[in-house]
């Protein structure tokens, strides 16, 4: 039986009793861009600093983005006292470093996904944040849109009843350019730290951690991996099937299978979108229909996570109630092994 009608989001809306954070940002690149703006204009939280390797580079960010303060390292912005939370926007291959660093610095700190470039870093990420009892997140800007409060909300109801299958994918054809950060081993390039690593917390948020991970997939000229399909199985009779690539535009959907209902999310499932739940089949039940209310689009919704960031530091949290860092260790192994066989391969 589907409900009646679906439940409202759980919004991490602004101005709800989070502290006005001053946040610094490292690399002011494609990205923090995005941020800068989507913080600017949806949340109560103040950029007030960004580093850059150039100091041009950080000035020139910094008149685009209205922001006070540009300086020409890591160490000048985490070591900064006007600064609470540093906000990592650098290729993957940086996010432990500078992680480490901002919390030696007493920092809170938001980490561009993917946390690290492998479980064994963010296990170390994860243990300095809590010696130093110190806020550490993924910007896994998914986990925070006002869809997954949903969603998550239909399956602990267990309106889908038992969870059986997960289908879901993030390809998108990036050019060739062996200088482009995803095309390099050295900066953590690669599909599925980049792209599948979106399909692959899907999974996670909804099955758990995987007992099985079975990957098929090719390399680039370059050496990091280009495409694959992930087949992950748990305790359960579940399986998930998830795919990646930098070669191909794909739908970039999502479907969770029980065996009451089926949920299928519109593409681009991993950014503010709509989806539909159906009995899978038996037309005399009507289909009921979400799509975001909130007015937020694309990229406007980096701003769920900085608010929802702010919030959990309010409440003297070291860690992301809705995205432990056991869980990104537990992801961050899935795409090790995964990787490991496509390289193998
Ligand atoms: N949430 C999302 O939707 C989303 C989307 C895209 C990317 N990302 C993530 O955000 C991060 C940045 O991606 P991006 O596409 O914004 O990259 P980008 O445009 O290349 O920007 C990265 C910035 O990092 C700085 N940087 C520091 N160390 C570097 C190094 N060794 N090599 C190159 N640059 C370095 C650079 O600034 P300076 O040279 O000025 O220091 C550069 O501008 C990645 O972790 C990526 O996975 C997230």
């Amino acid at each position: 039986m589907l409900p009646s009608r679906l439940p409202e989001p759980d919004l991490y809306l602004p101005g709800t009793g989070e502290p006005s954070l001053r946040w610094g940002i490292v690399g002011p690149g494609w990205i923090a861009g995005e941020f800068a703006k989507a913080v600017r204009a949806h949340t109560a939280q103040q950029i007030v600093a960004v580093a850059s390797r150039s100091l041009d580079r950080a000035s020139s960010f910094a008149a685009t983005h209205g922001i006070g303060l540009a300086l020409g390292s890591t160490e000048q912005l985490v070591s900064h006292p006007d600064v609470d939370v540093v906000y990592v926007a650098t290729p993957q291959s940086e996010h432990l470093s500078i992680g480490l660093a901002a919390l030696a610095a007493g920092k809170h700190v938001l980490i561009e996904k993917p946390l690290t470039v492998s479980a064994a870093e963010a296990k170390t990420l994860a243990d300095a944040a809590r010696g130093a009892g110190l806020l550490v997140m993924e910007g896994m800007w998914s986990r925070y849109l006002p869809q997954t409060s949903v969603i998550r909300r239909l399956l602990a109801d267990g309106v889908l009843g038992e969870t059986r299958a997960v289908l879901a994918d993030h390809g998108q054809a990036i050019a060739a350019d062996p200088q482009h950060r995803l095309y390099r081993p050295e900066l953590g390039g690669g599909a599925l730290l980049d792209l599948g690593i979106y399909p692959v917390q899907f999974a996670s948020m909804v099955l758990g951690a995987p007992t099985r991970v079975t990957a098929v997939g090719g390399m680039t000229g370059t050496g990091v991996d280009a495409y694959s399909t992930l087949v992950l199985g748990y305790e359960g009779d579940a399986q998930s099937t998830l795919h990646t690539s930098v070669l191909a535009r794909t739908p970039m959907t999502a479907v969770i299978a029980g065996t009451e209902a089926t949920l299928s999310i519109d593409g681009s499932f991993y950014t503010p979108t709509s989806f539909t739940l159906s009995s899978g089949g038996d037309p005399s039940v009507p289909e009921l229909t979400w799509s975001d209310p909130t007015g937020l689009r694309l990229f406007d919704g980096l701003s769920w996570e900085a608010t929802a960031l702010a919030r959990f530091v309010g409440e003297g949290r070291t860690e992301s109630p809705v995205h432990t860092l056991e869980e990104n260790i537990s992801i961050l192994a899935t795409i090790d092994e995964a990787r490991a066989q496509i390289t193998a391969s």
